[in-house]
């Protein structure tokens, strides 16, 4: 279950997209590597890490004071209002009580890694180029059946650039009632 105290950290995610990240992660090896792209304040970074304690977290976002503003209220999130901002000094105080997290300051498209991942989940920048770019890149960072994954499906134009990339590589895109996503290979169904 999701402790209540992640909650209370500002945030983008809903409930429900909380509540699949967590589901997801329970899927995994409990000593998976995980990257996660776009962290702001932390909710995602700490459901991740309550799911999976003993998994090594790799956290990348330029943390630049990005202001996140009204067009978010009335979407089953939480209030984040324009005086909040991403910067690391404020995800360390919601992080600094989980262990083995390793953070980069950087933007996703320069963050590089020699470690493969179990779970790669993408919430940094949204726009078309983008999210083809990382897709594109982070394809190449996973271990054998490891897991694409990320936020803001029914969200243009994230959602055309993940059916895009999905399509290009037989890709099926799985979500459950939120914007949380993510990739299994596609199978045809036998004639
Ligand atoms: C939508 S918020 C992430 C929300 C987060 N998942 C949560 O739990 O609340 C997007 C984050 O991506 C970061 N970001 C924006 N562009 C980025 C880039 N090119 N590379 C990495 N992070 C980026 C922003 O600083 C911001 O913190």
């Amino acid at each position: 279950m999701i402790p209540d105290y992640i909650y209370d950290i500002p945030s983008l995610m809903s409930k429900s997209d909380l509540e699949s990240i967590f589901e997801l992660a329970t899927t995994l090896p409990e000593d998976s590597n995980i990257l996660e792209i776009g962290c702001f304040l932390g909710s995602t970074t700490c459901t991740l890490k309550e799911a999976l304690p003993n998994s090594i977290l790799h956290c990348v976002d330029i943390w630049q004071d990005e202001k996140h503003s009204k067009y978010l209220l009335g979407k089953d999130r939480h209030f984040v209002n324009e005086e909040i901002t991403s910067n690391k000094y404020t995800w360390h105080q919601n992080t600094k009580h989980l262990q083995n997290i390793f953070t980069y300051q950087t933007s996703s498209l320069q963050y590089q890694s020699d470690t493969k991942f179990d779970l790669i989940f993408l919430d940094g920048n949204h726009q078309y180029e983008n999210v083809i770019s990382e897709l594109v890149k982070f394809k190449k960072y996973l271990k054998p059946n490891g897991i694409l994954a990320g936020h803001d499906y029914g969200f243009e134009p994230t959602s055309k650039a993940i059916i895009k990339f999905a399509n290009n590589n037989n890709l099926a895109v799985w979500t459950k009632n939120d914007n949380v996503w993510y990739y299994k290979p596609y199978m045809e169904t036998p004639q």
